[in-house]
């Protein structure tokens, strides 16, 4: 047994940590020489919820479970978190437009960011679940400029997952085939899933399909929807396969992606493919074994991709100017 990680978990007591916990604990995602303390966030009203959550992990057994904490307070969920796993968000109201959401969010993310900077471990990681993620995750590092901005995600491995699966159904085979396909942008209806750059089998997704048509008018609006069709479906938004995108990013982050592939990540541009420094920007993103990660260059983009990029840009821009205040 070598390392210990102390994980931090905001909103525990949620659905997506009720499916995302037991998968942290069992091993799969630090590996089975790694211990896990579990540092659980609640607002206090979820606190009774929380320690039934505490009570049920404990019950599981779990060998490399060392701990479990659960707390209303961020200092104290962040007390030396190498990971801190933000799935808890102030969620839409009906009838609250996207400013009021942001704003409400703010008041979840600047004190959190705080904290952060203050208690979490020097290696901190950070992946913003909680909506809207990309701007969430903008809001926070701006209270915690110490924490390098390599270390700030938010997820949109989701996307990319169900972007996968909807080739892999349309061709009839195995989503493992799929590789090469980047969500650019923001975690929203605007987001850019990219089959264009995509590989099936190795060979241009394009080709595979063989029907653009089919790509741009029923594929990229799907995968930008298909949050909305979850929650149409099933009352509430997406649990288990957002638990599920948590694990292939954090792996991914810890143990790198296959040579030639990707993941998608929202991180910090530099820049890269025009957009602009500082917003939290789905790329295709490429990592080392041991965790170093870059952008990856050179992807080429048709004119029509061009605009959709644009427009996801845009969105953000907007997100942005919106909470400027709370940026400095
Ligand atoms: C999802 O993509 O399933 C969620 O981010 C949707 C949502 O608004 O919660």
């Amino acid at each position: 047994m070598s390392d210990t990680v102390q994980v931090a978990v905001t909103g525990a007591a949620g659905n997506v940590a009720g499916a995302l916990l037991f998968r942290l604990a069992s091993g799969e995602v630090f590996g089975p020489s790694t211990r896990v303390v579990l540092r659980l966030l609640e607002v206090p009203a979820a606190l009774p919820a929380l320690s039934g959550v505490a009570m049920e992990l404990l019950d599981s057994a779990f060998p490399l479970l060392a701990d479990v904490v659960v707390t209303s307070s961020p200092s104290v969920a962040f007390d030396g978190a190498s990971w801190a796993l933000m799935l808890g968000s102030s969620p839409r109201r009906a009838g609250q437009s996207r400013a009021d959401l942001l704003e409400a969010n703010a008041s979840v993310f600047v004190p959190q960011g705080r904290a952060l900077a203050a208690h979490a471990a020097s290696d901190v990681r950070v992946l913003v679940v909680g909506n809207p993620c990309n701007t969430n995750c903008l809001i926070a590092r701006a209270q915690a400029p110490e924490i390098p901005s390599a270390r700030w995600f938010a997820m949109t491995r989701l996307d990319e997952n169900r972007a996968k699966a909807q080739l892999a159904l349309r061709v009839g085979l195995p989503v493992r085939e799929v590789t090469r396909l980047a969500i650019w942008g923001n975690h929203s209806s605007t987001q850019y899933p990219d089959a264009w750059n995509a590989l099936i089998s190795g060979r241009p997704a394009p080709v595979v399909v063989g029907d653009d048509e089919w790509l741009r008018s029923s594929f990229i609006p799907l995968v930008q929807e298909r949050g909305a069709a979850i929650i149409a479906a099933r009352g509430h938004s997406s649990v288990g396969s957002a638990a599920s995108a948590v694990v292939d990013s954090v792996r991914a982050l810890s143990y790198g992606t296959s040579a030639g592939d990707w993941t998608s990540l929202g991180v910090v541009s530099q820049g890269e493919y025009g957009v602009p420094e500082g917003l939290v920007f789905s790329y295709p993103v490429a990592v080392s074994a041991s965790g170093t990660w870059s952008v990856v260059s050179d992807v080429p983009h048709s004119a029509d991709a061009l605009e959709r990029l644009r427009v996801t840009t845009d969105e953000l821009v907007a997100e942005r100017d919106q909470v400027a205040k709370l940026l400095g």
